[in-house]
């Protein structure tokens, strides 16, 4: 819970400081090959701003939201925000599955379909610009988000309308007033890839609900 408040409060105060063209603050982190590639063809900007700036979930982590989404060669996956891809690149490379990566960020578009590129996964992994609150995701049997707990929130009625049995995995943030059926820690060594914002323990939460989910009672 503390460490979940921290990441909200980070990732709030960062995409508030945030102008609409400034690059991520993680830019820096990722790998040369992807950020030369994008630098090398500007993307233009967003139509609107962002509502939480790119922070990567660690790799560690992301293999841990995929291991509890109990993917099977059926599933399609759907990541909301996707960042530089790698969650979708991931699901392809480990499960072969197909996978659907949106972000608003022209920029982050351009990157992750150069990681998919470069992984040769591109016959599995689409990667889309889109506001992820004016999609139909009933295309998803696996839906993966790293946004904020009130952006979870407003996605609430568009996951309700998933199939019976989807699996939502949220890196770090909750949704209030649904159940999760399972919630895991990971410890990520300080320093590493997509390890920019990190708390004092280096511990990362993931939860993980079955649609339709279990209603939770909240302190009003
Ligand atoms: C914290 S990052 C998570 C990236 C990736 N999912 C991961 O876990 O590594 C959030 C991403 O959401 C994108 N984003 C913010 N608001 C959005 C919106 N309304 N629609 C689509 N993408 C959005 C940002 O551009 C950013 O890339």
């Amino acid at each position: 819970m503390k460490s979940s408040l921290f990441f909200a409060l980070i990732l709030l105060a960062a995409s508030a400081s945030h102008s609409q063209t400034s690059p991520a603050a993680s830019e820096a982190e990722r790998p040369a090959s992807v950020a030369a590639k994008a630098a090398a063809a500007p993307a233009p900007a967003p139509e609107r701003k962002p509502d939480v700036i790119f922070v990567p979930t660690p790799q560690a982590v992301v293999d841990e939201m995929l291991r509890m989404a109990e993917i099977g060669p059926k599933d399609v996956l759907y990541d909301l925000g996707c960042g530089d891809g790698r969650i979708v690149v991931t699901a392809a490379q480990r499960y072969g599955v197909k996978a659907v990566g949106y972000d608003i960020d022209p920029l982050r578009v351009q990157e992750a379909r150069e990681k998919v590129r470069i992984a040769g996964v591109g016959h599995l992994v689409r990667i889309e610009q889109a506001d992820v609150f004016t999609l139909d995701l009933t295309g998803a049997s696996v839906i993966t988000l790293y946004l904020l707990p009130q952006l979870n929130l407003r996605l609430m009625p568009q996951l309700a309308r998933l199939r019976t049995g989807a699996r939502i995995l949220s890196h770090n943030f909750d949704m209030r007033g649904a159940k999760p059926v399972e919630v895991r820690h990971v410890t990520v060594e300080p320093g590493g890839d997509g390890d920019f914002f990190v708390d004092e323990d280096g511990n990362h939460t993931v939860y993980k609900w079955l649609v339709p989910w279990e209603p939770e009672q909240t302190a009003p």
